[in-house]
């Protein structure tokens, strides 16, 4: 799954206090600092990092996916504090369908400050504009109000709760669904 021929890497999206941009190796000990955080780490399919290792091993995967013009997210950089504090991005990518899910994390010390669903806003007119999607998904655990939140603030619709949905570090979760169509997408 590519983003199109002439995207070899994600292109910068600029929001009033965010830029979203590609992560790279040299993001390591920004990603770390929250990436070990066990209330970030909770409600997300990742285990928390142990280590900085973990941190680079994870953001290798990241640079191939690049490499591979496949979707990957992108990190978010805070433009006052110039340090990543978090990534969000699309995945799982239906092409033919036109659909694909959004995807987060911020660390804990930028909660609550609407930053996600500032850089969730500047993701979801991307893929309306760019990647032609028809339909933005989103799913969350039903006990991640945090999560739920920034959808409803972003304009998406809760479609149901899907029983059991999800099995992560060894046990189901009932997940939420929530999506925005690009006819209900004001920019
Ligand atoms: C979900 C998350 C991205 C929200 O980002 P954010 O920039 O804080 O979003 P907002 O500022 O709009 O706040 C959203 C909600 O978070 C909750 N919240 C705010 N501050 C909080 C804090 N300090 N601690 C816990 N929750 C808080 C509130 O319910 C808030 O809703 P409200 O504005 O109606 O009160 C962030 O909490 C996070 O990274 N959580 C861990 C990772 C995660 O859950 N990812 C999504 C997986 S589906």
């Amino acid at each position: 799954m590519t983003i199109n021929n002439k995207s070899s890497n994600l292109p910068i999206l600029e929001t009033e206090r965010l830029l979203l941009r590609s992560l790279n190796l040299n993001d390591a000990e920004d990603l770390f600092e929250y990436a070990s955080d066990p209330e970030v780490s909770k409600y997300n399919t990742w285990t928390v990092h142990q280590s900085v290792t973990d941190t680079k091993r994870f953001l290798n995967t990241v640079v191939e996916r690049y490499q591979n013009y496949e979707l990957a997210d992108w990190g978010i950089v805070h433009k006052a504090d110039k340090k990543v504090i978090g990534t969000c991005g699309l995945a799982n990518w239906v092409q033919d369908q036109r659909r694909a899910e959004i995807g987060y994390a911020l660390s804990r010390k930028y909660w609550g400050k609407g930053y996600m669903p500032e850089a969730v806003r500047s993701v979801i007119a991307f893929g309306f504009r760019m990647m032609k999607l028809n339909r933005v998904e989103g799913r969350c655990t039903i006990s991640n109000t945090a999560s739920a939140r920034v959808m409803e603030k972003v304009g998406m619709k809760f479609e149901g709760v899907l029983r059991q949905h999800l099995f992560a570090k060894g046990s189901f979760y009932d997940v939420k669904m929530y999506s925005i169509l690009k006819e209900e997408w004001l920019d």
